[in-house]
């Protein structure tokens, strides 16, 4: 019989070239999301529709969205902070925004500038134009175990403003360990916590390997039944208002853990191969 398949969303060329401080030009980029078409992927997040003052690397976001080969069944999705972000996005041809808020108070004012209420709030515009464009519409929650100002999370936090993302209209919410920070025992709880008011088939997990404990996290995913897990190829990443964040979780990692457990994920891995070496390629020379 057929292996149940995951599904890896491909980081790289956002969450992966966010907190590279030399400006990567934006032909490269788009080669990264080419090479990244062919490998298999049903979703690549491409860029940011965030402010140039806040996130220099992001800046070429429509050149980006314009210069790649889209390729049919991929949807190429992008961050959309607030309503001017999404109306640039739509312009550019994105085929699914993702907004992003915090379960830490602290993290939510440092990454967007708003206490989380404000940030929901915000939200809410670009939730009514994804709906009126029907464009889907994912949702992060940052910081779900652990924040650089705050240490721990409460498992109650994070689950509130999951369920606030996800009444929004988010047809996923992807749960960041922001920082890579959180155990399998916390990452666990929360979980636990999380899935009293959300089903596992509409959760991502999204976890930075800083620790090195980001494969074990997603065997904790596995287990409470998420089927959906972020990934970035090349290990490229970490977030610019998250000192210490490492980058997400390497896509060839993950899909090798995923293989050896008995999921199918779709990719093709001699083609992943040759996008982690061209991404590695990218990454400033630390
Ligand atoms: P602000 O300064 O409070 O907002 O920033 P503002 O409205 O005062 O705007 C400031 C400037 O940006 C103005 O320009 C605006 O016009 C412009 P100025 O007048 O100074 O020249 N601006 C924009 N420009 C382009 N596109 C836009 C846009 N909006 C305003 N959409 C804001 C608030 C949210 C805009 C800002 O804080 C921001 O852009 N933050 C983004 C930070 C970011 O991208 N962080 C990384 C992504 S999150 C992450 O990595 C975590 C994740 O991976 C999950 C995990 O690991 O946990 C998702
Ligand atoms: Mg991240």
């Amino acid at each position: 019989s057929a292996s149940e398949h995951v599904t890896i969303v491909e980081m790289a060329p956002r969450d992966g070239l966010q907190n590279e401080s030399r400006l990567v030009d934006t032909d490269d980029k788009i080669q990264l999301v080419d090479l990244l078409s062919d490998c298999g992927f049903e979703r690549i997040e491409v860029t940011s529709f965030v402010s140039p003052r806040w996130v220099p690397q992001m800046a070429d976001a429509p050149a980006v969205m314009a210069g790649i080969k889209r390729r049919p069944g991929i949807r190429y999705a992008a961050l959309t902070p607030n309503i001017r972000g999404f109306e640039a996005a739509r312009a550019a041809g994105v085929d699914e925004v993702a907004i992003f808020a915090s379960a830490s108070e602290s993290f939510s004012q440092k990454n967007i500038n708003c206490s989380i209420a404000e940030s929901i709030e915000r939200f809410r515009p670009v939730a009514e134009a994804s709906v009126r464009h029907g464009i889907p519409m994912r949702g992060y929650v940052s910081c779900v175990v652990e924040c650089p100002y705050e240490g721990p999370i409460a498992p109650d936090a994070t689950a509130r403003v999951a369920r606030l993302l996800f009444e929004l209209g988010c047809y996923e919410i992807s749960l960041g360990d922001t920082i890579g920070r959180g155990t399998p025992e916390a990452v666990d709880t929360m979980l636990a916590t999380v899935l009293g008011d959300i089903d596992a088939a509409k959760l991502a997990g999204h976890f930075h390997d800083t620790s090195g404990r980001a494969l074990e996290n997603i065997a904790v995913g596995l287990d409470r039944g998420l089927r959906v897990f972020d990934a970035s190829t090349g290990g490229l990443g970490g977030c610019p208002y998250a000192p210490g964040a490492a980058g997400n979780v390497d896509t060839l990692a993950v899909n090798a853990f995923l293989q050896k457990r008995g999921f199918s994920t779709g990719l093709d891995t001699s083609k992943l191969d040759r996008a982690a070496a061209f991404a590695r390629s990218l990454r400033n020379a630390t």
